[in-house]
C-alpha cells in the first residue's frame, strides 16, 4: 500500500478536508499525439493521471509506463467487471505494472472483488488502491429504472458502497452527489473517488450526477477525476490551475 500516502497529506480546512492534491486528470483521447502534449504540459505536483479503455486498448501497458517514468501517479480505469479468478489475475498483473489506483465493478460482487483483494495481499512492494465503481456517473434515474433493479439509484450506490468496504477494498468510484452518504455508512478513511466534475461554465457532455471541484470536496470527495472540462479547455493548463 503506498502506506495510504493520501492521507499523511490531509490538509484541513473549516469548511473542506481535502488531500492535498486530490484531481486525477482523465486521459481520454483518440489521439496519442495530442494525449502526449496535454502530458507534456501537466506536471506531477499539480495532478495525477488516469487512463481508461480507450488509450489503454491502444497504447497497452507501455503508455501506463511512459507516465509513471515521468513521474505520474496513475490510475488505471479498467473497471473490470468478470468471474472471480479473472478479475483477481487482471487485479494482479495491473499491481505488477505498479499503477497507484485501479478498480473493479462491484456489480461483480462481494466474492469477485474478496477474490481480488486476496490475490493483491502477498505481493510485495507498494500495492495500489483498488476500489470499486458503484454506478455510472453517466447514469441518470431513468437509465437505471430501466434494469429493474430494486431500490433506488441511490440506495444501491450506498449498499454498493457498503459492500464494497465489507470486501476491504479501499474506497469506491461514486457520483459527489453520493459522496456525504457514503463517507456517513462507510467512514471517513473509505476513499471516494468522483468523477462528473463540472465547471460552472463547462457542459456535462454525457454525465448526468455532475458538481463542481469544490462541491464535490465539500460533499467528502477525496479525489476529483477531471476529464473533458480540463482535456478540451483552451488552455488545459491554466485550467488546471484554476481549479487548484
Ligand atoms: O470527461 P469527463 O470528466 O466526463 O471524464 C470522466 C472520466 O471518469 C471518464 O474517463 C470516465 O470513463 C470516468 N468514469 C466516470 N464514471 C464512473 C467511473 C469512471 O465518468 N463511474
Amino acid at each position: 500500500m503506498h502506506e495510504q500516502s493520501y492521507t499523511s497529506s490531509i490538509l484541513s480546512t473549516a469548511q473542506v478536508t481535502v488531500a492535498s492534491q486530490p484531481i486525477i486528470v482523465a486521459l481520454d483521447f483518440a489521439d496519442t499525439k495530442a494525449l502526449r502534449a496535454l502530458v507534456d504540459q501537466l506536471s506531477p505536483a499539480l495532478c495525477r493521471l488516469k487512463i481508461g479503455k480507450e488509450v489503454f486498448t491502444r497504447e497497452g501497458p507501455r503508455m501506463v509506463e511512459q507516465l509513471m517514468h515521468k513521474g505520474f501517479e496513475v490510475f488505471l480505469d479498467l473497471k473490470f467487471h468478470d468471474i472471480p479468478t479473472t478479475v483477481a489475475k487482471a487485479c494482479v498483473s495491473a499491481a505488477e505494472l505498479g499503477v497507484w489506483m485501479m478498480n473493479v465493478h462491484a456489480l461483480g460482487g462481494r466474492r469477485m472483488m474478496r477474490e481480488a483483494v486476496e490475490r493483491l495481499e502477498p505481493l510485495s512492494g507498494k500495492k495500489p488502491f483498488l476500489i470499486a465503481v458503484t454506478l455510472l456517473t453517466s447514469m441518470s434515474d431513468s437509465d437505471f429504472s430501466e434494469l429493474h433493479l430494486m431500490g433506488t439509484l441511490k440506495s444501491n450506490v450506498l449498499r454498493l458502497a457498503s459492500l464494497a468496504k465489507e470486501s476491504r477494498l479501499q474506497g469506491v468510484v461514486a457520483s459527489a452527489e453520493e459522496a456525504a452518504a457514503i463517507k456517513a455508512a462507510c467512514g471517513r478513511d473509505f476513499l471516494v473517488v468522483t468523477p462528473g466534475i463540472r465547471l460552472e461554465t463547462s457542459p456535462s457532455d454525457d454525465q448526468s450526477r455532475t458538481m463542481t471541484p469544490l462541491e464535490a470536496l465539500k460533499q467528502g470527495a477525496d479525489f476529483l477525476v477531471i476529464g473533458r472540462p480540463i482535456t478540451q479547455s483552451a488552455n488545459p493548463l491554466q485550467t488546471l490551475e484554476a481549479i487548484h
